[in-house]
């Protein structure tokens, strides 16, 4: 049994049990938490079970594991888990009155104006926006060299999240500032933020630096957008599907438009949300490739099979290649880009026998549920195969939770596949890689834990179109 906390219940609610350990008066387990989440949290469910209790910096955190736990999490009623109170420090990044910052009903209405940029239509349009970038991206490496892939995926994902979210003109007007601002906002979420979102930190500073020039350049563009009356449904030189496009449609219940805060608000969020994550995914889908060159070969026959040696990569094309999306959702299952999620409990909120009292922070991990082995099999194990028909491991309901779950569930998930799928797709048919030496483990010093620096690939442009990329050995 879930929800908000009967009075009548017949058997008698018990507290979650309380984590021991190393822990310092208010601070509790900030330090162990901070250096490595995912390292503490499973070493704490290993001790103290799939529910426990424990606390960060003054706030007291209840910790759940495990599918029903991760359902009842997402299910229950927002006036019980609340998103919106837990994810309060991200309102400096969305700006006042928008997603988290917004009333629920408020924050649903927005979200849903965003849904059209992401349907199969506009995927479509993305898709070809995403090749272009990456066909562009990796033909200019040349024949031969060496690149750092966390950096690579992120240069690129910067590129097609601005075209296909903010639109063309937004690169033009920052260019090559666009990495930095980017990486300025997401290096400020850190643990501080629960506590105050406004200390005065230099990550702190960078990240409102940083959300003012985006929202600047964005404030012009929409302004030149709105005089020219160019909004979508009337062509902008194929660039009017971007997201900017869509918020400029869209219309609040009683018609007007989205007032333009909202808009760049609204904008700035979804870069936060899924340019770096995507980078990030990106890269653990070619670090765990390239360490197990054993599961390329089909991979090859299936780029063969689908694309052939040219392209263009279609929106039912990339569907079609089933096994390349087993690596990605294998990437996503081992090194999920965000490692904890949560919820502000407003009110008591049961689950089975235990009850988490108001004011606590409900927390999830995809990090720890991804490795359950009553779930997915030998779950340390780099094994795409586990989503082949047969097998599907990943239809255990609220078991992969990389993208969340239920109501918030993420609703660029779509676009984040097609986007990594895409550029595995192009650097597959392109080039032969070799991974560095490792190992390559997750950095926890950045809050979405990319493979740790350097990460360098070493490649080498396929001499025929047709020739498959090869990799096997590592190079230090
Ligand atoms: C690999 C890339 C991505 C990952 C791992 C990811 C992960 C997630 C997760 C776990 C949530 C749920 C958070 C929670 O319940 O607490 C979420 C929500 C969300 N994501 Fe993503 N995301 C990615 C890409 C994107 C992209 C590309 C976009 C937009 C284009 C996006 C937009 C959103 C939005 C708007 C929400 C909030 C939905 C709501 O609260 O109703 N995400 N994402």
């Amino acid at each position: 049994m879930t929800g908000g906390l009967r009075g009548d219940s017949v058997d008698r609610p018990e507290a979650p049990p309380r984590l021991g350990g190393v822990r310092l008066p208010w601070m509790g387990h900030a330090l162990a938490f901070g250096h490595n989440p995912v390292d503490f949290l499973r070493r704490a469910r290993h001790r103290a079970g799939d529910i426990f209790a424990f606390t960060l910096l003054g706030q007291p955190v209840v910790f759940l594991c495990g599918p029903a736990a991760q359902e009842a999490v997402f299910r229950a009623d927002e006036s019980v888990l609340s998103p919106r109170e837990a994810y309060r420090f991200m309102t400096p990044v969305f700006g006042r009155g928008v997603a988290y910052d917004a009333e629920p009903e408020e924050m649903d209405r927005q979200i849903g104006h965003l849904l059209p940029a992401v349907t199969s239509r506009r995927l479509g349009a993305h898709a070809q926006v995403m090749e272009e970038e990456a066909e562009a991206y990796f033909g200019a490496w040349g024949e031969s060299g060496t690149a750092d892939l966390v950096a690579t995926m992120n240069e690129l994902t910067v590129r097609i999240a601005t075209r296909c979210l903010l639109g063309p003109e937004v690169s033009h007007r920052l260019g090559p500032d666009l990495p930095d601002l980017y990486r300025d906002l997401e290096a400020g979420i850190r643990l501080a933020g629960l506590l105050n979102p406004g200390l005065p930190l230099p990550a702190f500073r960078r990240r409102d630096r940083a959300r003012a020039a985006i929202g600047r350049a964005l404030a012009e563009v929409i302004s030149e957008r709105r005089s020219t009356g160019s909004l979508p449904g009337t062509p902008r030189g194929g660039e009017s599907e971007d997201m900017l496009a869509t918020l400029l449609a869209a219309r609040t219940p009683d018609g007007a438009s989205l007032p333009d805060d909202t808009v760049i608000g609204l904008l700035i969020g979804m870069i936060f949300a899924g340019q770096h994550t995507s980078a990030v995914l990106a890269a653990w889908t070619g670090v765990l490739l390239l360490t197990h060159p054993g599961h390329l070969p089909p991979l090859f026959a299936e780029q063969k099979e689908t694309v052939g040696e040219h392209g263009p990569l279609t929106v039912p094309l990339l569907r079609r290649m089933e096994r390349l999306e087993w690596c990605v959702r294998e990437a996503e299952r081992l090194h999920p880009p965000l490692v904890v999620l949560i919820r502000k409990a407003l009110r008591d909120f049961r689950h089975g026998r235990h009850v988490v009292p108001a004011g606590t922070l409900v927390m999830v991990s995809p990090a720890v549920s991804h490795r359950l082995p009553t779930v997915f099999s030998d779950p340390d194990l780099y094994d795409p195969d586990r989503y082949a028909p047969g097998r599907e491991e990943h239809t255990v309901p609220y078991a992969l939770i990389g993208f969340g779950g239920g109501k918030h569930r993420c609703v660029g998930m779509a676009f984040a596949y097609q986007q990594v799928k895409t550029i595995w797709s192009v650097l597959l048919r392109r080039y032969e890689l070799e991974l560095g030496a490792g190992p390559h483990p997750p950095d926890y010093s950045t809050f979405v834990p990319a493979p740790q620096a350097p990460c360098l690939i070493r490649y080498r442009r396929c001499p025929a179109p047709t020739r498959p990329v090869r990799t096997a050995k590592a190079f230090s």
